[in-house]
């Protein structure tokens, strides 16, 4: 069964305790978006934004690192209680170390790769994988159009996942909505993250339920 996961993002961060319901509610996942101004050209929320969702939050969070030098962050994220920690494989020198560490506090480990980067650049790194996150729109911003090439992409790291025998789940992240979201979980997809699709409509729960197919 396919996991959602709302990107708090796109929450009202005036009526923060309002989303977080909605996804205790009807979601799978947290998903956070910690953008530093450095890898990514966007400045989202940190610390003070995580740790108050954690004091509310029933279901897991699921925090995607946009930032230089990820290693330097696992430690504190594993003591606020995160459960899925990923970063970008080229942000640090060092992914392979990092995903160790990760899976070292409890944490589940994730890489996370831009649509132009080959899904191949993975291989190495999928065993010390629990996830994968392939980027459908370019890491930054929400609220970007799909592209397309998502489904091939999908498709590709299924395969090799397969022939290596893992379980690395794939996890979809970017202009994710209900029109696409059966196409990618065909495709091989088991978390959907969304975050203008479910908080920029007028029923959230809805959408998320739509999201499932
Ligand atoms: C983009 C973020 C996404 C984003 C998704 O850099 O990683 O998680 O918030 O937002 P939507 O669903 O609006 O594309
Ligand atoms: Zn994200």
């Amino acid at each position: 069964m396919v996991k959602i996961a709302p990107s708090m993002l796109a929450a009202d961060f005036l009526h923060l305790e309002k989303d977080v319901k909605t996804v205790n509610e009807n979601a799978d996942l947290f998903h956070l978006d910690i953008m530093d101004g450095v890898f990514v050209p966007n400045i989202s929320y940190g610390f003070p934004v995580v740790e108050a969702i954690a004091s509310i939050a029933q279901k897991p969070m699921d925090v995607h690192l946009m930032i230089v030098h990820p290693e330097k962050y696992i430690e504190r994220f594993a003591r606020i209680g995160v459960s899925m920690l990923s970063f970008h494989l080229n942000a640090t020198d060092k992914p392979a170390q990092a995903l160790l560490h990760i899976r070292e506090t409890g944490m589940k480990a994730g890489l996370v790769i831009n649509p132009d980067m080959p899904v191949e650049s993975l291989y190495p790194y999928l065993h010390l994988c629990d996830y994968i996150i392939l980027m459908s729109v370019y890491a930054g911003f929400g609220g970007q159009k799909f592209i397309e090439d998502t489904y091939d992409r999908i498709r590709t790291l299924k395969a090799e996942i397969d022939r290596q025998e893992l379980s690395v789940k794939i996890e979809v992240d970017g202009g994710v909505c209900p029109a696409n979201a059966s196409l990618l979980v065909e495709a091989g997809a088991e978390i959907l993250v969304a975050g203008s699709a479910v908080f920029k409509s007028d029923d959230p729960a809805e959408v998320i339920a739509s999201l499932r197919g």
